[in-house]
């Protein structure tokens, strides 16, 4: 058996970038405020900043593109993305987005307001954050020890149910807006979710009368850990493990921009005719009619195609090895992970990387500054900065973990390039005790990461 992983595809159309040396990027950094969301892409080589709408489209999704039926109302592509939608999810009532935070903001909007509270394994930032925006509370609980970087679980995206149950009781039924389960678990590591996990939730939803969601972005990535971790999945088809899952649930949110392997669209799946009419309603108002939301047509039929595509047993396998490879060769080198690795991402624990800065200087952010300045890798923080609060007194309350997520978009890097970011952190693994951490000079209430300005410690 060979031991190289390949990819599964030939490149057809390439896009270059730019080399740049580490002195021009010291500069571009400074200039961006110690922020790589405000570096321009230009100034990027490897971009690992998110696998969302980084997708390369295959060449049946542009043929799709060229299709696409731009029609107002009725447009095929819908009747196209409607049927897979509906097809792979088994919900009747489909509501299309132009992106994942758009179907959030519909359906929290909707079934939050003040006085209620939302529970899920993790809320993605944006998902909190429009949970939030309604008034509503939002709380995270994902299994014990999930938190911990180095605890080994092969699903560690797992909900703690027992607490599921208690919170329910605790906070009354009546008052909670819904349980969201996160599958993958993004911000908790990219780590998978069983299905024992998701039909116990089901069971005490259901047991409850709370509405149960899936946030469904990386289903697909989900079922092949399921397929090769999960007893009794071993011979069940990708796509159907994700079929099980859906069947499960009561609706789910998804961002098409990662398993549907598009650059932009979302979509709000709903069991329940009167919510999908009242999303319905919010949708026509802020984002487009019901037949493409704020969708292109060419949008919705490349969302059809590539949510089949996604389901390949190549292309899932090539996938979450080659994310898998880029953590082994980590892990060995001795850079601390959030082990197990999960599907989409390598997620580095920088409070052990640099223990010596303190977690309100920052570590995240000094060692995602650190990997684009040696190798213009860049990356995403996810730790205080992303989720951490203020006390009254202006005190950080830090995030549970200071991680930086290395996200590697789908089927756009080679294994050298992911060679080269391996490379990469041999540097910084060589001075990392002279690396210091920062402050915070500028940021905004709601999801400060994307605009915050930083100085030098
Ligand atoms: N839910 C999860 C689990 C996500 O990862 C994201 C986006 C969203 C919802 C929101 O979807 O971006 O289409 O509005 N995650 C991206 C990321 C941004 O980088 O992880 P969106």
């Amino acid at each position: 058996m060979h031991k190289t992983i390949i990819e599964p595809f030939r490149i057809k159309s390439v896009e270059p970038f730019r080399m740049s040396s580490e002195k021009d990027r010291l500069e571009y950094l400074k200039a961006a405020h110690y922020n790589p969301f405000l570096l321009t892409s230009d100034q990027v080589m490897i971009d690992m900043l998110t696998d969302s709408g980084t997708s390369a489209m295959s060449a049946r999704q542009w043929a799709g593109i060229i299709v696409g039926d731009e029609a107002y109302a009725g447009s095929r592509s819908w009747t196209k993305m409607e049927k897979e939608v509906r097809d792979l999810t088994g919900f009747d009532y489909i509501i299309p987005t132009h992106q994942g935070r758009a179907a959030e903001r519909i359906i929290y909007g909707l079934i939050g307001g003040k006085g209620k509270t939302f529970i899920s394994n993790t809320h993605f930032d944006t998902t909190r954050a429009n949970i939030e925006y309604s008034g509503s509370e939002a709380i995270d609980i994902p299994i014990p020890h999930a938190t911990e970087p180095g605890w080994i679980h092969p699903f560690k995206g797992n909900m703690d149910t027992e607490r599921l149950e208690a919170l329910i009781v605790e906070k009354g039924a009546q008052n909670v807006g819904a349980v969201i389960l996160t599958v993958t678990n993004n911000s908790g590591g990219g780590q998978p979710v069983s299905m024992q996990n998701a039909i116990e939730i089901r069971d005490i939803c259901a047991k409850h009368g709370v509405l149960f969601l899936l946030d469904c972005c990386r289903i697909a990535e989900n079922a092949y850990f399921i397929h090769h971790r999960e007893a009794n999945y071993a011979n069940t088809p990708y796509r159907a493990i994700a079929q099980e899952m859906f069947s499960l649930a009561d609706g789910a949110v998804m961002s098409a921009k990662k398993d549907a392997l598009v650059n932009m669209g979302g979509f709000l799946a709903l069991k329940d005719k009167a919510l999908a009419d009242e999303c319905n309603n919010l949708l026509i108002i802020t984002e487009g009619f019901t037949t493409y939301g704020g969708l292109s047509g060419r949008d919705m039929e490349a969302i059809a195609i590539g949510l089949e595509e996604v389901f390949d047993p190549d292309y899932l396998t090539y996938r979450v090895k080659s994310t898998t490879y880029l953590g082994d060769h980590l892990h060995k080198m001795g850079v601390p992970l959030m082990l197990p690795i999960g599907g989409h991402a390598v997620y580095i624990d920088a409070k052990a990387f640099y223990p010596h800065i303190p977690v309100d200087q920052y570590p995240g952010q000094a060692l995602a500054c650190e990997l684009y300045t040696k190798g213009g890798v860049r990356s995403v923080e996810i730790g205080s900065v992303m989720f951490g609060k203020y006390d009254a007194n202006h005190t950080l309350i830090p995030a549970p973990m200071e991680l930086v997520r290395l996200a590697i978009p789908r089927r756009v890097y080679t294994s050298s390039h992911i060679d080269y970011v391996i490379e990469t952190f041999g540097f910084l693994l060589h001075d990392r005790e002279a690396v210091k951490g920062f402050e915070i000079v500028e940021e905004t209430k709601f999801l400060r990461h994307f605009t915050a300005k930083f100085e030098r410690v």
